[in-house]
């Protein structure tokens, strides 16, 4: 818990994303990763897995973004290093050990941004929704969308719910709804190539594999039918609770376009 505080203070990040919670999701994110290292570890490799197919056949491999690129456990950053003129990592936060991962490759750079388009709204400073993804993803020959579009929501939606509105936004599954699909909408427009990589529902279970609870991440967005899928165990008996763990069911494209 200490150190978790004493990451939080430490960690670079605007004011205002700061105090939007995201840099207390990204130490949790941290903390949590660590402590599931081997449970992780088969949905890691296998997201890794799908974006190195991604980069298999390109035309041309100038410039590539990837979009919540977080602590790069997902991500083969060396590889992307290696291969791209350019590799451009977009994240509300940008964690100490993503930037000791990426140290000494002169070719990849950080971006700060909000991919909710909601910053402005939450903050009270605009009434609508802002572009959700930086321009620079025009000039792309490949964009990663890495496990992030079922997170996007999460903080927007539970700032809704505790405010009761913000601008003309009331309804909370409308608004998370409205957040991931803008995401693929963003995705659809762009020239490059798109690797999607995301979570697409959660499932509670207890010790005799029975299904407590389900839950669409998505709020009823369909990317489509993806050519990879797997079970990440995101919570392993004990962490969450004693006796029911965590599963999401996670769908992949190397090469993702709407159906
Ligand atoms: C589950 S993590 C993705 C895992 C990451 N690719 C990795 O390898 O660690 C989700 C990431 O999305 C980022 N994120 C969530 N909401 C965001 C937003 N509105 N704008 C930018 N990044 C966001 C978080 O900061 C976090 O790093």
């Amino acid at each position: 818990m200490l150190v978790d505080l004493a990451h939080w203070l430490v960690l670079p990040a605007p004011l205002s994303l700061r105090r939007l919670g995201y840099v207390g999701e990204s130490v949790r994110l941290a903390s949590r990763s660590r402590r599931c290292r081997a449970a992780w570890a088969p949905h890691l490799a296998a997201a890794k897995g799908t974006v190195r197919a991604a980069m298999e056949g390109l035309d041309r491999r100038d410039t590539a973004v990837v979009l919540g690129s977080g602590l790069l456990d997902d991500v083969p950053i060396d590889d992307l290093a290696r291969a791209f003129r350019r590799v451009v990592l977009v994240d509300a936060v940008h964690p100490w050990r993503a930037r000791w991962r990426a140290r000494g490759r002169a070719n990849v750079t950080r971006l700060t941004h909000d991919l909710s388009g909601t910053e402005g709204l939450l903050l009270g400073r605009r009434d609508a929704l802002e572009p959700v993804l930086p321009a620079l993803c025009r000039e792309a020959d490949l964009v990663v969308s890495a496990n992030l579009l079922s997170q996007l929501p999460i903080l927007p939606v539970a700032r809704l719910e505790a405010a009761g509105r913000l601008g003309s936004w009331t309804d909370a599954e409308a608004f998370g709804r409205r957040i991931v699909a803008a995401h693929l909408d963003a995705l659809a427009e762009l020239p490059a190539r798109i690797c999607l990589v995301t979570d697409r529902d959660e499932t509670e279970e207890d010790r005799d594999g029975r299904v407590i609870e389900r839950l669409d991440l998505l709020y009823g967005v369909d990317p489509g039918p993806a050519p990879r899928g797997w079970d990440w165990v995101l919570a392993p008996f004990g962490e969450a609770s004693r006796e029911t763990r965590l599963v999401h069911r996670v769908a992949a494209w190397p090469d993702w376009r709407p159906a």
